[in-house]
């Protein structure tokens, strides 16, 4: 994988000690215009290593608040999924960048669609992952909270029963008490954050009084609606992948209107003719 954006110069060298967001050294700050000289030869980006990629996605330091990320891919023509997976669209640097997420988040928070529709288990790990999440201070896994208004997970659901730390169900008061019960009985952890929906802010602020401040959103659409629409959404790793998947798919969002939102781009990497994008509130 290669970064793209902020445009490395000829003596780029990235590092592991880079904080994240500040420009790489070596590299134009990031608002820097790109040159209008063609680059010198031979300056292909060097390839980006786990610590680099670690410097780049790390989120930011001394958080006194939940920090919100939603982690998406997306097909050239903005298809959300092929085949109602998002499996078709992904790809291997996609899939490190969304397993980074993962390591350096507290939880994951997951919409009831996607939980399903991706059939959803706890996060698993490696000793080398456990490795690095105990180098930022993190637990060893992160905990799944899945968001559902009707408590519509099924009580031996995977995202319930196939994990090592309780998977949260933030859910509604007036969500059905059997459905509450039946995933309190299979060990998940249930949590109310509203009275007839689930209010986006109360569900994060949740989270957050449970020192779970580094949350990593992987959708879906419509839960990404609602956390946009409360003005949550702190940084979106995007990435485009080289296909066109036609009409029928939706897009990464779907469901709540909400006012545009103006997001500055923090870094562009490559791979494969994939682009990693990342976006971070302006
Ligand atoms: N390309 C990608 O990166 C990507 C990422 C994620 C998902 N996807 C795709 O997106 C599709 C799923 O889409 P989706 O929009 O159904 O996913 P979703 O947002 O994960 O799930 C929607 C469901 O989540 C619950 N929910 C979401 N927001 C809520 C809120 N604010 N309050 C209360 N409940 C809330 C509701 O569950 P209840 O009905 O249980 O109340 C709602 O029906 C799948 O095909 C999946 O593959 C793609």
């Amino acid at each position: 994988m290669h970064q793209l954006w902020p445009v490395p110069t000829a003596s780029a060298s990235t590092s592991a000690s880079a904080a994240p967001d500040t420009a790489f050294p070596g590299t134009v700050p990031p608002g820097t215009a790109f040159p209008d000289t063609a680059p010198p030869e031979n300056t292909v980006p060097p390839e980006l290593s786990d610590d680099d990629l670690e410097a780049i996605y790390d989120y930011p330091a001394d958080l006194d608040r939940p920090w919100v990320q939603a982690n998406f891919v997306a097909s050239a023509d903005g298809a959300v999924s092929v085949d109602e997976r998002s499996e078709g669209l992904s790809s291997p640097a996609d899939k490190r960048v969304f397993l980074l997420g993962r390591d350096l988040a507290d939880v994951v928070l997951v919409g009831a669609g996607t939980a399903l529709a991706e059939t959803y288990r706890g996060a698993r790990t490696t000793e080398a992952r456990r490795e690095r999440r105990r180098r930022h201070g993190l637990s060893d896994v992160p905990p799944v909270a899945v968001v559902t208004r009707r408590c519509s997970i099924p009580p031996d659901a995977p995202v319930v029963t196939d994990t090592s730390v309780p998977t949260l169900v933030i859910t509604a008061a007036d969500a059905p008490a059997d459905r509450r019960a039946a995933l309190t009985d299979a060990g998940a952890e249930v949590l109310l954050a509203g009275e007839d929906t689930v209010d986006p802010a109360a569900a994060i602020r949740l989270l957050g009084e449970r020192g779970l401040l580094r949350i990593d959103c992987e959708g879906g659409p419509h839960l990404f609606a609602s956390l946009m629409a409360a003005d949550l959404v702190d940084q979106v790793c995007l990435t485009y992948a080289p296909l066109l998947a036609g009409p029928g798919p939706g897009r990464i969002v779907a469901g709540l209107p909400s006012t545009p939102r103006d997001m500055t781009l923090r870094s562009l990497l490559h791979e494969d003719g994939f682009l990693l994008a990342r976006y971070r509130r302006a």
